[in-house]
């Protein structure tokens, strides 16, 4: 460390607030020491009232870039002075990097993270219709960028309540910002349309935290619906412990191809590294060093 850290080095970093069990700073800093870039990247807890502040204290230290998370991710968009597109649609800012003119831009690499991931498993979402789980955040980045890289529809199941509704205003959003995806939202208890939807979608994504440890004996549908898939039918689980949740022991046993959460969050990882660095981070290595199964 006392050999890389320079008068030079740029700093980087993580808000929000618990940080303490990231693993983000040890992959970021394996990945500038392998690469040997000049950066270094801590965690800082910031409670919720405190982006205002964080922000100005990241301006006056000149901080390359910033991940954030839970619980500024929405928070933090007044304070930035832009954001990428995908931010825009979604609402919410999971990297922030500092241009040339010194102008913060926010981005988010959740729902890339999603796509590359099945890119590297070798599926593409262009032309896909794709039947999605739940409707929270990560849900919310996954339909954005799906919807703006090409996915053919989407169906979006999530139970009555205040995410439901939120749900209805970013199909609003995705119909009016791209008119060639199709949105449809519909109750998680309307069996019939669970089940037409199961029988026509090409992918389908559990974004619920249904099956998450210590739950990882829940399942977020009924046998049924994943009967209904056609065969060959991609079942993806953006939960990541279990590696293998009950969702994908089911599908597997039915056939159907299953890609877990790890690699959406190795993935969203690598696009933010580039972003910051401009270069593709060891992916190869990281995989191996952090994300094993
Ligand atoms: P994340 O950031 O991981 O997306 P989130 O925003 O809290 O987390 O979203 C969690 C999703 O799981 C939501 O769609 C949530 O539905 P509600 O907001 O209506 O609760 C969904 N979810 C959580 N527990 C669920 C359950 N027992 N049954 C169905 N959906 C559930």
């Amino acid at each position: 460390m006392e050999a890389r850290i320079t008068g030079r080095t740029r700093l980087l970093g993580l808000i929000g607030s618990p940080v303490a069990h990231s693993g983000s700073p040890a992959m970021y800093n394996y990945a500038f020491a392998r690469l040997g870039v000049d950066y270094a990247y801590l965690a800082f807890d910031i409670p919720p009232q405190g982006v205002a502040e964080a922000m100005a204290a990241i301006r006056t230290l000149n901080m390359k870039g910033f991940n954030i998370t839970m619980p500024h991710k929405v928070a933090i968009l007044p304070y930035l002075d832009g954001v990428a597109p995908e931010v825009e649609l979604i609402g919410a800012a999971n990297t922030v990097v500092q241009q040339a003119d010194g102008r913060y831009i926010g981005y988010n690499t959740d729902g890339k993270g999603f796509v590359y991931d099945l890119e590297a498993h070798g599926y593409s979402i262009k032309g896909k219709k794709l039947l999605i789980l739940g409707a929270g955040g990560a849900s919310t980045s996954i339909q954005a960028q799906c919807a703006l890289d090409g996915a053919a529809g989407l169906w979006v199941f999530n139970r009555k309540s205040p995410t439901f509704d939120r749900a209805l205003a970013m199909a609003d959003k995705i119909r009016a910002a791209v008119p060639g995806c199709p949105v449809q939202v519909c109750d998680l208890a309307d069996r019939a349309a669970l089940l037409a939807a199961a029988a026509d979608c090409d992918i389908l994504i559990n974004t619920t935290s249904v099956g998450m440890h210590p739950h990882a004996d829940s399942c977020p549908v009924a046998d049924e619906v994943l009967d209904a898939l056609r065969p060959g039918t991609l079942v993806s689980d953006i939960i990541y412990n279990p590696p293998r949740t009950l969702l994908l022991e089911k599908a597997a046993a039915r056939g159907c191809p299953t890609v877990n959460g790890k690699g959406m969050l190795l993935w969203q990882g690598v696009e933010a590294f580039r972003l910051y660095t401009g270069i593709t981070a060891p992916v190869k290595e990281v995989r191996e060093k952090y994300f094993a199964e």
